[in-house]
């Protein structure tokens, strides 16, 4: 007599999880092995990435990782002309309270040179050190202004003094010469 639980399965559905796992694989070690662990055993086989390539991929990242700090802290990517840009020169003079724009080391690094009403000769990037609006000398009020969100800075040192830049603005190096104010060099 047939067991009753058999007959409620029709045949060819499923029977529970000790079912054996259809597949291509049907050599005789794969038929001796547990149905449960003959499919683990396929998944792992068949898994895209194996241990190894995961090995693979982790020294690929390691070294790429690597040769990038290297590079870095080797200069490689500095910006262009920053470091041997040429002297610039800015203006023929600048008379107290008054300021020049121009654009050092490269044409796409806006600056601005202040002479402060003690005399003193000030060169700075003009670009906001909090999201790159480009800063205004403001003579009434002795500071240099970035209109975007209020912030200011100090014109002597180039220290934010209020608002939201969390830097000072990058200093641009001037040199009085007999034949005008050179920009010569950048510093932060
Ligand atoms: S961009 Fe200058 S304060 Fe925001």
């Amino acid at each position: 007599m047939s067991d009753p639980a058999e007959e409620r399965i029709p045949a060819g559905k499923d029977r529970g999880p000790d079912r054996e796992v259809p597949g291509p694989r049907t050599g005789a070690s794969e038929r001796s092995r547990p149905p449960v662990r003959a499919l683990l055993d396929r998944i792992r086989e068949d898994a895209p990435v194996t241990r190894r390539d995961y090995l693979r991929i982790l020294v690929t990242i390691s070294g790429g990782l690597l040769a990038g700090t290297i590079a870095i802290s080797a200069g490689v990517f500095r910006r262009r002309g920053a470091a041997q840009a040429p002297p610039l020169r800015v203006a023929a003079s600048l008379p107290v309270g008054s300021s020049v724009r121009f654009a050092y080391p490269t044409a796409e690094d806006p600056a601005i040179a202040i002479r402060l009403d003690d005399g003193t000769l000030v060169g700075y990037s003009s670009v906001c050190t909090h999201l790159s609006c480009a800063v205004l000398w403001n003579r009434t009020q002795g500071r240099i202004d970035c209109p975007c969100h209020n912030g200011e800075f100090d014109p002597r040192d180039g220290v934010p003094i209020a608002g939201p830049p969390p830097r000072p603005l990058p200093r641009v190096l001037l040199e009085e010469r007999a034949d005008g104010i050179y920009a010569v060099g950048t510093s932060v």
